[in-house]
């Protein structure tokens, strides 16, 4: 049998972080959650355990010790924490996969902050270069986790990353949260991803999609 493995969620209270907590609190994984609040972490893993009581989920008031004790770690914060949750789980985070979520949208939305060279993703692995940096989750609207589905089809969700293994085991992530995974290049290719859902969030304030609106690719 394959062994647990174990995640910590940095961010687990915010929209994203408590979505991906609960979809993945339903594999086979030891689910480590932590924020800055720990009550609202608290109140993440109460909901989890009241639909699934035999979920091995637990908040840790420490990002720092939930990554030591982690072999993946999703940081779910906005991209301007990121530079100060890198500086302190550095120490930990070496050969270790860390999942970058983010999208460095600015302050109106209608670009990113990150320069055209370059992505949150990219920018995350500078801040911690020894770690398996893989893009995943950044193509999904936090309130898509609850049904992903488009039109009756699965969901696509784009990975994009250095490593095979990595993206391998960040595919097999991406399925357990009920999408389905895409991985669409090297690290690199997170510009794309960034931009296009930048591209999606533009397109839901001009026709009010509701922010359900998702990626699928058609192909017969
Ligand atoms: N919302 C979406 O649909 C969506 C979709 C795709 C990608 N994303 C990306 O996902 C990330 C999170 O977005 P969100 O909408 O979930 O944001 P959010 O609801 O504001 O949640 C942010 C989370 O980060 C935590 N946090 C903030 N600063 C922190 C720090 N310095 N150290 C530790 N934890 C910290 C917050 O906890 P405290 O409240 O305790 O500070 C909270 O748990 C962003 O990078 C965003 O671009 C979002």
């Amino acid at each position: 049998m394959k062994t647990m493995q174990t995640i910590a969620i940095i961010g687990a209270s915010g929209n994203m972080g408590a979505a991906i907590s609960k979809s993945l609190s339903k594999g086979n994984y030891r689910l480590l959650l932590c924020a800055q609040g720990q009550d609202k972490v608290q109140a993440v893993v109460e909901e989890i355990k009241s639909g699934h009581p035999a979920a091995d989920v637990k908040s840790i008031d420490c990002s720092l010790e939930a990554s030591w004790e982690a072999d993946i770690i999703v940081v779910a914060v906005p991209f301007a924490a990121e530079k100060e949750v890198a500086q302190k789980i550095q120490e930990v985070a070496n050969q270790k996969i860390v999942i970058s979520i983010s999208n460095p949208l600015n302050d109106t939305y209608n670009g990113l902050v990150t320069a055209p060279d370059t992505s949150a993703a990219e920018e995350l692995q500078k801040l911690l270069p020894n770690a398996k940096i893989v893009k995943a989750f950044n193509t999904t609207f936090a309130a898509d986790f609850a049904t992903p589905v488009i039109d009756g089809k699965q969901a696509d969700a784009f990975i994009a990353g250095n490593d095979e293994d990595a993206l391998q085991i960040a595919s097999e992530l991406v399925s357990t949260a009920g999408f389905n995974p895409i991985v669409a290049g090297d690290l690199s290719v997170s510009r794309t991803l960034e931009n296009m859902q930048l591209l999606l969030i533009q397109l839901n304030m001009k026709y009010n999609y509701n922010w359900l609106a998702g990626w699928k690719i058609l192909h017969q």
